[in-house]
């Protein structure tokens, strides 16, 4: 603990010295977290964050997907990511080549990509969603567009979901998150059964069965809210291991059990790290002007919508 506050207290100086903003997802470890971390949130409260700072520098806890989104809405600003490497499953699933084959085999239908995609993707892209929002950007595409099919891409767990709840038809990819992928049904049936009181919430990018049977699904940010709303005496989040512990700092009380998984990319991100970014202005992440031109549009368009 006395190496964290140190690394703590110099990172927040640094901050300072290069009027720099720390976007960090609710991904980011508690030391990340509740530490160093200027605005927490979802991909969807990060994004406006991106577009809202007036700071000159963006340092991005999170992965890859979400430095280019945060340059896309910010070109003039320095963004930066402490590591590289941080990537995402969903992200590698598709490229901007593949959804042009998409859009060529569906003339006419409207593009909708998560946003956990690349910067070449989002180009290609007519509105971007998250799972905060991914049903309200599926039903005002389809509107906007005067379709009743859209395609929604790359995850085919959140497509699922989403086709769930609309009665406009989905076009889906076979891309998926390697963190909500592992969990199943059967875990959900083990904690019902030692936890009988137990509330149970799940993420869009979980498999069908496993939303079916929980109480609860939503975005991360839209989580910590319903714990934060119901305080459950005891609850299970399926999701990403951090998430319980960013969340449990602020609801005193509630008991969080159940099984979890680690993001490798997530977990890349490391206070070390941030502080070395900051001191050499490590590793800037960049989008060429014509793509992010193209990719803003589609980024904006859902930053735009009514929340
Ligand atoms: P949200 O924070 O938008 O729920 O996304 C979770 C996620 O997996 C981001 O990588
Ligand atoms: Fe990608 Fe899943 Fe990791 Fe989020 S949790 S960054 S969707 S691999």
């Amino acid at each position: 603990w006395p190496v964290q506050a140190e690394l703590i207290a110099e990172i927040n100086r640094l901050k300072a010295d290069r009027d720099a903003v720390i976007l960090a997802h609710n991904y980011m470890t508690p030391d990340i977290f509740h530490g160093v971390g200027d605005y927490v949130g979802d991909s969807l409260g990060l994004a406006k964050e991106a577009a809202r700072s007036d700071a000159k520098v963006i340092v991005q806890a999170g992965v890859h997907f979400m430095a280019e989104t945060s340059k896309i809405l910010s070109p003039d600003k320095t963004v930066l990511i402490p590591d590289l490497r941080a990537g995402c499953s969903l992200a590698a699933s598709i490229t901007g080549a593949d959804v042009r084959l998409i859009k060529a085999r569906y003339p006419g239908l409207p593009v909708v990509t998560y946003v956990n995609t690349t910067a070449d993707v989002k180009a290609e892209t007519d509105i971007c969603c998250t799972s905060a929002n991914a049903v309200q950007v599926v039903e005002w595409a389809a509107k906007e567009w005067g379709v009743d099919r859209v395609i929604l891409i790359p995850d085919e767990f959140l497509a699922r979901n989403v086709a769930a709840q609309t009665t406009v038809g989905i076009i889906a990819w076979k891309g998926r998150c390697e963190v909500h992928e592992r969990f199943t049904a059967a875990d959900i049936a083990d904690m019902r059964a030692a936890y009988p009181g137990a509330e149970i919430l799940a993420h869009p990018e979980c498999p069908e069965d496993v939303l079916a049977a929980s109480d609860f699904a939503g975005s991360t940010a839209a989580m910590t809210d319903y714990v934060a709303g119901r305080k459950p005496k005891q609850v299970v989040l399926i999701t990403e291991c951090s998430m319980a512990s960013n969340v449990a700092g602020d609801v005193p009380g509630v008991q969080f059990i159940g099984p979890c998984n680690l993001c490798p990319h997530m977990k890349r991100i490391t206070l070390e790290n941030i502080r070395d970014c900051l001191i050499n202005m490590q590793f800037e992440v960049t989008v060429p002007e014509d793509m992010a031109e193209r990719a803003r549009l589609a980024v904006q368009r859902m930053v735009d919508l009514p929340p």
